[in-house]
């Protein structure tokens, strides 16, 4: 059967290098299934695996894509954990953005009925990564503050939903503040602001003297360097991600006097060192907060994997609605 299959045979820039293709997919042998790409999500990371920057590559040429989710439509001999019709996390591994998957049915993620595509979609990489800094960082309790970068991204929108509802309050820093205040304080934000005009003595009138125990840099560079003069004695800050490709800057004293912690954080690394159980747990809150609408985030457009050029394109622009999904 032919399946069309987003490839890249050198990395470079994702909507030059990668192309749909028609590859050839055999039927599942005993002990494996056949998956239909349902939804697939473009991230950050998928632009630098396609690149070559990100911490871990794959070897060329690579299938494209770590995070979607696809119906069983086909079952080999053998296979008594799934049946057809069960909607499942595709395994990242070789690769998401292809319109078939043939793999072995073991360890796959069945994933709870009625829940939307979209958003089933894009909760295996951020959303576990908002609840994990929130729970591993910093033992925050109800009434504290957090303050991040990047608000408006996929991952801004779920620790923002998640702080509010279990009361944690959040001071949401981005480089369009206008655009994107309304959006961010309907879903829970409890102060917006835009980069340019970061005072953190103005942050602190408005927080009534309460300073950020914790604090989520995604985008590197000066941005820290505000951040840092925000947040309160021991506090830390988690580094995800790197948007501006600025190095992270800050200003030493505030490391000495106030004790600040600068820690990293890779859900990539998470994934693979952590036990099913482990996972298991994670990925059961978060359907939870799914099931009762907590966790939500807009979607910019959904691409046909045969566009995958556009949809790259797409994606590396600045001041999207959301989240860029490909689908079949
Ligand atoms: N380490 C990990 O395990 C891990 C896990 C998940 C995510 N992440 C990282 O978290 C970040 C967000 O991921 P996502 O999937 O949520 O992203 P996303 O939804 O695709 O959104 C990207 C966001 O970055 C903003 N942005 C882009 N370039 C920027 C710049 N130069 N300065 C300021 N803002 C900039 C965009 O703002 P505009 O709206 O203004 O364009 C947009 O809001 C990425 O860095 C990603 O790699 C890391």
């Amino acid at each position: 059967m032919k399946s069309i299959t987003a490839i890249h045979r050198q990395y470079g820039i994702p909507s030059e290098v990668l192309n749909a293709e028609e590859v050839e997919v055999g039927k599942p042998k005993e002990g494996q299934v056949m998956i239909k790409l349902l939804r697939a999500c473009v991230n950050p990371s998928d632009m630098g695996m396609i690149g070559g920057s990100y911490g871990r590559l794959r070897e060329l040429p690579a299938i494209a894509g770590r995070e979607g989710i696809g119906e069983i439509v086909e079952i080999g001999l053998g296979v008594e954990n799934v049946k057809l019709g069960d909607v499942v996390r595709i395994p990242e591994e070789p690769g998401v953005w292809a319109q078939y998957t043939v793999c072995d049915a073991e360890n796959l993620m069945v994933l709870p009925k009625g829940l939307d595509l979209d958003m089933l979609s894009m909760s295996f990489i951020n959303p576990p990564t908002a609840l994990l800094i929130l729970e591993e960082f910093y033992a925050l309790n109800e009434g504290d503050w957090v303050i991040q970068n990047g608000a408006g991204s996929a991952l801004g929108y779920f620790l923002i939903q998640i702080c509010r509802s279990r009361g944690i309050r959040t001071i949401n820093v981005l480089r369009s503040a206008a655009k994107k205040e309304a959006a961010l304080k309907e879903i829970g934000a409890d102060i917006v602001i835009d980069e340019e005009s970061f005072d953190a003595q103005a942050l602190n009138d408005l927080t009534g003297g309460a300073l950020p125990k914790l604090g989520l840099n995604q985008i590197g560079g000066n941005s820290v360097a505000n951040m840092i003069k925000a947040m309160g004695q021991g506090g830390t800050i988690a580094t995800v991600g790197a948007m501006s490709s600025e190095p992270v800057r800050f200003p030493t004293r505030f490391l000495i006097f106030n004790d600040l912690r600068l820690r990293g954080f890779w859900w990539d690394k998470w994934q693979r060192t952590h036990s099913k159980e482990q996972k298991d747990k994670i990925f059961t809150k978060i359907f939870k907060m799914i099931e009762e609408g907590v966790l939500r985030a807009p979607v910019d457009k959904v691409y046909p994997l045969s566009q995958i050029k556009e949809a790259m394109k797409r994606a590396a622009q600045g001041g999207r609605s959301g989240k860029v999904l490909l689908s079949f």
